[in-house]
């Protein structure tokens, strides 16, 4: 029997909502059908934004979204963006498959997307074709309250008030379809451009994110943070950057050959969920970097990219990145998650990609149906987690999956303010269930519940079979000092105790 001590006197920090982020870029399907449709288009909408699509990510609680990318935003030149619908510039998609990007989803429109959310605002702006200018006025447009040619061009166009820019990212993967820079390079671009990101509101500073490392890739981080840490100045909180990014996929076959989301063997689920856990090692990798120039944990490291990248369903456009999602993807999104809340010390944001129809999406649409995904269920099952306090989890007994390669069951825990506790709990395993008992080092819970999402590893949802894959009841005993369950293969559950 696995046993999870879960002790509430060592408190890891406070889990930053944003640690359960979106990413919305404009490929594929994700912001045209996905989340913004035509007047005419016969599907309910508000301002644009499909209800369904609206009520179902307001359920999971969206604290913060990324927009408009991606390798789209070294592209974007956000002027043609604003203005008379009639008058904006149509363009070609040149990096997403092609397709003609008519500009009908901009500035206002991202705005008016997070309003209905009620999230937290993360832009992306243009290093790798964008000029300082451009960037700095459209901070200036989004964000000066005063007089000035910017802030009159967005009340022309309809919006007098500012808006609240809560992040902004210093260009997009630099190293690669962002400029394909040296680190050095972009460093030094990035301590000009962020410059002029300027804090027109001084009560509510822009989180400033610079551009960090793929993966691995720990050669620029070191050379980044060795050029753009600056200790901070009175007139600026955390110096140059409130963050560094990280990007992380998990390619089950590799970045050739992907595999399929759907049809997959025992081996490929191992080494998934194994690609999966990988992630704490990048924490650590660099987390450490960053531990030598800001011990104090003031920088995130902000994991606005990560996500399962499998083959594009057969027969679509594979400029579109769409994939389905089964159990699999759920317990990637359930290990990641456990891992971020774990980690909340140095995590601050984490965006998946990406939010509707791409890549790990939460909901796919197909014209006017949505359809709830798996790891829409994991979001749902962790939302407890949001601004909680992480507490220190040892695991004892819990047993090996896949051979050696993994602990069987893999876990976080969390205290929220009126003092109950949520523990997120995953099982590697496809074949064996697990008796977990949760054991509590400083009192005796009164109460316990719990939600469980499982079903046979291929299970997915689909437009025809909605609920193939829904969150049921846990059956969970209370116990002396804590509570027992029993998880299914597959299965990820989310306890309460009270
Ligand atoms: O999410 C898809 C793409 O993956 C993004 O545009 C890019 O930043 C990353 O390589």
């Amino acid at each position: 029997m696995a046993t999870i001590h879960i002790d509430e006197t060592r408190p890891l920090g406070r889990i930053a909502p944003e640690i359960y982020g979106h990413f919305s870029e404009h490929l594929g399907r994700c912001i045209y059908e996905g989340i913004f449709v035509k007047p005419d288009s016969g599907i309910p909408n508000v301002n644009g934004m499909r209800t369904d699509v609206v009520e179902a990510l307001k359920e999971i609680r969206v604290p913060v979204l990324r927009w408009p990318g991606g390798c789209f935003a070294d592209e974007y030149h956000w002027k043609d963006g604003v203005g008379p619908l009639e008058s904006r510039k149509r363009m070609v998609n040149t990096h997403w498959g092609g397709v003609v990007e008519d500009n009908s989803f901009g500035t206002h429109e991202f705005f008016e997307l997070c309003r209905q959310l009620g999230c937290k605002t993360y832009v992306n702006g243009n290093v790798g074709s964008g000029t300082v200018q451009e960037m700095s006025e459209w901070v200036e447009y989004m964000t000066f309250d005063g007089v000035s040619p910017m802030a009159e061009m967005r009340a022309r166009n309809g919006h007098r008030e500012p808006w609240k820019v809560d992040y902004f990212g210093v260009g997009n993967e630099n190293w690669g379809c962002g400029g394909n820079m040296t680190p050095t390079y972009y460093a030094n671009l990035y301590r000009r451009y962020q410059t002029y990101v300027r804090h027109y509101d001084h009560a509510a500073p822009i989180q400033k994110i610079c551009g960090g490392p793929n993966a691995d890739d720990v050669k620029w981080t070191k050379k980044v943070l060795k050029t753009c840490f600056a200790h901070p100045q009175p007139e600026d909180a955390h110096g140059f950057m409130d963050g560094l990014s990280l990007h992380y996929y998990v390619f089950p076959g590799g970045w050739q050959n992907k595999g399929s989301a759907t049809v997959f063997t025992e081996e490929e689920w191992y080494t998934t969920i194994q690609k999966a856990l990988y992630m704490e090692e990048l924490i650590n990798l660099h987390g450490g970097v960053m531990d030598k120039y800001d011990p104090e944990k003031k920088i995130g490291l902000i994991v606005d990219e990560w996500g399962v990248w499998h083959e594009v369903e057969p027969g679509t456009n594979p400029g579109f990145l769409y994939q389905q999602n089964t159990m699999r993807d759920a317990l990637v999104a359930a290990v990641t998650l456990n891992i971020f809340n774990n980690h909340c010390d140095r995590v601050k944001m984490a965006c998946i990609a990406q939010m509707v129809n791409v890549l790990q999406s939460v909901l796919l649409t197909e014209g006017p149906r949505m359809i709830k995904t798996p790891t829409w269920h994991v979001f749902h099952m962790y939302r407890d987690h949001q601004g909680a306090q992480a507490l220190t989890v040892t695991a004892e007994d819990v047993g090996t999956a896949g051979g050696e390669a993994m602990p069987a069951v893999q876990v976080s825990a969390s205290k929220a303010e009126d003092g109950v506790i949520t523990v997120t709990a995953a099982n590697l395993s496809m074949t064996e269930s697990q008796t977990v008992r949760l054991a509590l080092t400083a009192r005796k819970p009164e109460k316990a519940s719990g939600t469980l999402l499982a079903g046979e590893a291929h299970l997915h949802n689909t437009f025809d079979e909605p609920e193939a894959v829904k969150e049921q009841t846990l059956a969970v005993t209370l116990t002396e000092n804590g509570a027992e369950f029993t998880l299914p293969p597959c299965g990820v559950a989310s306890v309460r105790l009270a």
